[in-house]
């Protein structure tokens, strides 16, 4: 598979700003509606067209857009404006210390990605609630990069209920998001390929609260990510992402 653009979504700006500054990519205005809050910038890495679409700032509350329903749209708008051959949904995650996770640790989303928080008991919809988008194994990937691989679990808080635990136990899921599964199923309905990297910014079985740990470690977490993106590119530019 030859791969000349990729499309980049990102939920939060302090995630992606140590990339954007990185490639020097440049900011796009007026791509999308103006009504809309997702900031694009453009430009080249290893020679690919790369065109970062982030969230933006909700503007009725001023923070990131964080969480699925912004992740769905802004994955349509890029798959539709950029056509991209490939997409890669890169941000921060949380992992388990009881597998192996560490702060800072990238992950590769593998297997399938599934969510945690759409419990739906009908007949025919409890299948439809987890998702479970198909992915590569990505073992070369991950092997080349220096990226964990693991199955990607995708809920809308950052806290851990009960429920949801039991869940991303049932879906085997190694990485707790907010963004992924949704970006899976646009990509699915477009068959777009997808790529998920992860960096890991706490451990929810730390004991700590996650969003003490999140707040320490978004910026070294957010770093880190940017390297191995960069790197991801760079193996798309020079191998055959389909024998990953
Ligand atoms: N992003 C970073 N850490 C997270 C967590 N623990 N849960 C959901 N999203 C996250």
């Amino acid at each position: 598979m030859k791969i000349s653009t990729i499309a980049v979504i990102m939920a939060m700006s302090e995630e992606a700003e140590p990339f954007i500054r990185a490639h020097g990519l440049q900011r796009a205005d007026s791509v999308f509606d103006r009504q809309l809050p997702m900031d694009v910038f453009l430009g080249k890495v290893h020679g690919l067209d790369v065109s970062l679409v982030v969230c933006g700032k909700d503007p009725r509350f001023g923070v990131d857009s964080v969480g699925t329903q912004p992740a769905t749209l802004s994955t349509y708008l890029a798959i539709e404006r950029f056509k991209p051959d490939l997409l890669i949904n890169a941000g921060t995650a949380g992992g388990f210390q009881a597998k192996g996770a560490e702060i800072g640790d990238v992950y590769v989303g593998s297997g399938c990605i599934r969510f945690h928080d759409r419990r739906i008991p009908l007949p025919g919809f409890e299948a439809y609630g987890v998702g479970s988008y198909p992915m590569p194994e990505f073992h070369q990937f991950a092997a080349t990069l220096g990226l964990k691989r693991g199955i990607v679990s995708t809920g809308n808080s950052l806290d851990m209920a009960p429920e949801d635990l039991a869940m991303i136990q049932d879906n085997e899921g190694e990485v707790k998001e907010m963004e992924a599964a949704a970006i899976a199923w646009v990509a699915d309905l477009y068959q777009v390929p997808l790529v998920a990297l992860k960096s890991i910014t706490d451990l929810v079985d730390s004991g700590r609260p996650t969003h003490e740990e999140f707040l320490e470690n978004l910026s070294v977490a957010s770093e880190a990510l940017q390297a191995k993106l960069t790197a991801a590119i760079d193996y798309c530019a020079c191998t055959d992402l389909s024998l990953a």
